[in-house]
Formats: structure tokens, sequence, C-alpha cells
């Protein structure tokens, strides 16, 4: 297994380019089995669940191309000829997002058989609401064996309230409700940059979505959807992460080819704390010469503080002046990195949904265990900033989401270098 070794003490100096959303491009692969012509989707980050996806798609019969260059990270998928409309547990396990093969693969083939997913790092993470909103569409959803079994010769549209804001529900049960009969009205919907722009895709496809990026969502199912060509947004939690990194190491970091606008709720704190944040097109940069003062956080859905961020905003308390109080409304358990966080000097008390963190402690080197994506990279801040040597262990956590990132965090004067199995780079993967 991979480790990062990380030597803390250097600014982040110079300017880091953001690759394409990891949680944009998943939906957007699944969406691809929603029609049989090719669909071309550009900016993909190479990481590991973009392969677990691929993997995905490939068992089902799906020819998926997937090509990384310097220039461009582009994968082709064409759902032609699906022989099995299922997501094995093998797979499931090793990634939530596969759930979102469900409603595209009832809605094109009337029949779909995905593995629950079980509980996870951060919290229990029920599928409940994609299943209501799936048998709202008349979907007849039975589970056994550990699978969900969902069957509709054709879906109706409906009338589906979310109880909870849930993000990839939303897009399972929007992508269902674009090949079914009538109108479909998703109320409560998630508002997140990357269901909207799964939405853009649909439409590209030929799908009549509207009322993405509000609370409500009206559908006209249509017969048939056909091939497209779809440039994924870029990814705001990897932008949020390296400014977190820049203003934490009192560096001046610029994030290029990112979207400031869907990065709003960071910005803000990041303010709130002294930092200098300057917003020019598609780049933010960062300057953190100045002390850092305590903030408070409370993670909600977006437009909000995002949950994916809260770790590494907890990283950045702990060298800020004063107490700030980071409380956790999404998920029931994602403190994790707390604990490593204080293992390496960190005064962090957890008391229910809210850790409250007495910051300017200082931090030393420690062997540290990454628990799940966002962790790692709370651990890797940290790392940044603490006295000597951090070792970081389970680092294929941070591969699932970040792309290069000791290649990235070296290239702006970080000192972390990678040991254990190297990942391949720049390869060319194709399958059919
Ligand atoms: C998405 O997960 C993201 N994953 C997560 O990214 C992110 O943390 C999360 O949204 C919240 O923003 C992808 O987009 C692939 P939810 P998702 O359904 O859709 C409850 C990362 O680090 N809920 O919006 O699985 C649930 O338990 C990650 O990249 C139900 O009760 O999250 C949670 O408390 C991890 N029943 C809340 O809703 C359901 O059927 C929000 O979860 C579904 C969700």
């Amino acid at each position: 297994m991979d480790k990062f070794v990380v030597r803390g003490g250097n600014p982040l100096l110079g300017t880091v380019r953001i690759s394409g959303a990891k949680n944009a491009a998943l939906p957007a692969m699944a969406a691809a089995l929603l029609t049989d012509e090719p669909v071309i989707l550009e900016n993909i980050p190479q990481v590991r669940d973009i392969e677990t996806e691929r993997k995905l798609l490939t068992a089902m019969g799906a020819e998926v191309e997937l090509g990384y260059g310097r220039a461009q990270h582009r994968t082709t998928i064409c759902c032609r000829d699906l022989v099995k409309p299922e997501a094995s547990y093998e797979l499931v396990k090793t990634m939530r997002a596969s759930t979102l093969v469900l409603g595209p693969l009832v809605a094109r083939m009337g029949e779909a058989r995905v593995s629950l997913p079980g509980g996870c790092a951060i919290g229990a993470r029920p599928v409940n609401l994609h299943l209501l909103g799936l048998e709202k569409l008349g979907a007849q959803i039975t589970q056994e064996h550990g699978y969900i079994q969902a069957r509709a010769t054709r879906l109706k549209g409906a009338r589906v309230v979310f109880e909870t804001i849930t993000v990839t529900g939303t897009e399972d049960v929007l992508m269902a409700a674009t090949l079914a009969d009538g109108e479909t009205v998703l109320e409560n919907c998630a508002r997140e940059p990357e269901v909207v722009d799964l939405a853009a895709l649909l439409n590209k496809m030929g799908a009549q979505i509207e009322g993405a990026g509000t609370p409500t969502m009206r559908i006209r199912g249509v017969e048939k959807l056909h091939g497209a060509r779809h440039r994924i947004i870029p990814d705001r939690i990897e932008a949020g992460t390296f400014l977190l990194a820049g203003a934490l190491t009192g560096g001046d970091l610029m994030v290029t080819a990112c979207e400031p606008q869907h990065l709003h709720a960071l910005l803000q704190k990041l303010e709130e704390c002294g930092v200098k944040v300057r917003v020019n097109g598609e780049s933010v940069r960062v300057m953190g010469d100045g002390p850092l003062r305590c903030t408070d956080v409370v993670t909600q859905e977006y437009p909000g503080f995002p949950t994916d961020m809260q770790a590494q905003f907890m990283a950045l308390t702990t060298q800020a002046e004063g107490a700030s109080v980071v409380t956790e409304n999404i998920f029931e358990n994602r403190f994790m990195h707390a604990l490593e966080l204080v293992r390496m000097g960190a005064n962090i008390k957890i008391e229910g949904s809210r850790a409250v963190v007495r910051g300017r402690t200082s931090l030393s080197g420690a062997a540290v265990q990454a628990s799940d994506l966002r962790a790692s990279a709370s651990l890797v801040l940290a790392a940044l900033v603490a006295d000597g040597e951090t070792i970081i262990d389970r680092v294929y956590h941070i591969d699932r989401g970040y792309e290069r990132i000791e290649e990235k965090l070296r290239g702006v004067g970080a000192q972390i270098r990678r040991i254990g199995e190297l990942l391949p780079r720049r390869t060319t993967a194709m399958a059919s």
C-alpha cells in the first residue's frame, strides 16, 4: 500500500491547474447508459474512481475508451450492446457512486441488479431515497441476497419529493425520468454544480430538463436519447483543497482552470480567516501572509459550505488564533481526521456533530492513517505545516479523487513523496 512522506515548513508558491470534477464525471459516465450512441466526455480526472466506473460499465458490455494525455483527458462511452444490467458487489463495495447506474439501467433496459452499498467510513449513507424515487416512477423494487432488483416496462412520469436533499439520489432519479413516459417533477432536489452539469449533458443528449440548480426540476420524458459531447466542470473540492493549502502554509498560490462561483462559501470563510483572496476569471489566488483568525463553519448542502471541504478546513483552523467550531450537518461520522490531527498535536474536542478546535498549536510530524478521501487531504494539509516528517498511510483513499496530488503539490514547493507501489501514469486504457 502506498504512503506519502511529507516534510512540513515550506510555503506553497506558484500555480496549480485544477482537474475535472470526479463527482460530475461519475454521473456523466452513468448517463451514457441511457443511449445506444457514443457519449464523449472531456476533462475527465485521472483518478481511481473513474477507473472503477470504467470497469463497472465494461462489465455490462459497454465500450469504454479512456485516454489521458497532456492536453486532454477524455472518455468515449458506447452502450449499444449492453449484455448484463448489473453492478456487482465487488465494484459497488469499492465505490458507492456505482449505484448511479440503477436509474439509467431500469429506464433504458427495463431492469437492473445493483449491489446494496452498505455502510461507509463517514456515515450509514442509505440509498432509500433513490429507491423511493424510482418506485414513484413505477419501478418495482425488491431486495434480496444483498442486491437491489429493479424492473419496469416503461417508467411513468410522477411527482417525487425528496425527504432529504441527496446529490446522487437526485442524479439517479433525474436520469431515469429523462426516458419516462410523461412529465416528472422532482422537488427538494440537490442544487450542487455537479447536478447542474449532469442536467446540461442530458439536455445535450436530447432530454428536456428545466430547473437544474433550483430545488424543483421538471423533466418531460422522451422516447430516446442520443450521443453528445460534453466537457466536465472543474473540481471545486480539489480547487478548495489547494486554496486551503496555500493559505495554511502562508504561501501565495494561484489555482487556475477552476470555477470561482462554485467556491463562494469557501472563499468567504477564507476571507473571514484573514486570508487575501483575489478572483480573476477562472483563477483564484490566495495570499496567506498574515495571521489566521478563528472562524466557525457549518456544513450544508450547496450553496452552503460543503461537507467535502470540512476535513481540510479543520486542518486550517488548527493554525488559526482562537477557538473555531466546525459543525458537520450532512454525515454523522465525518470526524475521523480529527483524531489523527490530535495525534499530530492539534487541540480538538468532539461534541456530537461539533468539533471545537483551539488553534495555533504547533503540529509535529507523526505516522497517521487516512480513513477516507477528504480525511486524507486534511492530513496532507496538516503535514505541510507540521514540524518534521509525517507519514500518511492508506493514500489509496486520496487516489480515488485527487489527480496526481503529490506531483501538483511538489510543483508549488511542497516536500512530499510517495513510497510503495506507484500508480501507472499517462497510460491509455482501452476496453470493450
Ligand atoms: C455525494 O454523495 C458525493 N458523492 C459525496 O462526495 C458528498 O460528500 C455528498 O454528495 C454530499 O455533498 C458523489 O457525488 C459521487 P447524499 P451522496 O446522498 O450523493 C442521506 C467525496 O468525498 N441520504 O447527498 O452519496 C445521507 O445519508 C464524497 O467526494 C439518505 O438518508 O450523498 C446523507 O446524510 C463522499 N438516503 C445525506 O442524505 C438516501 O437515499 C446526503 O447524502 C440518500 C442520502
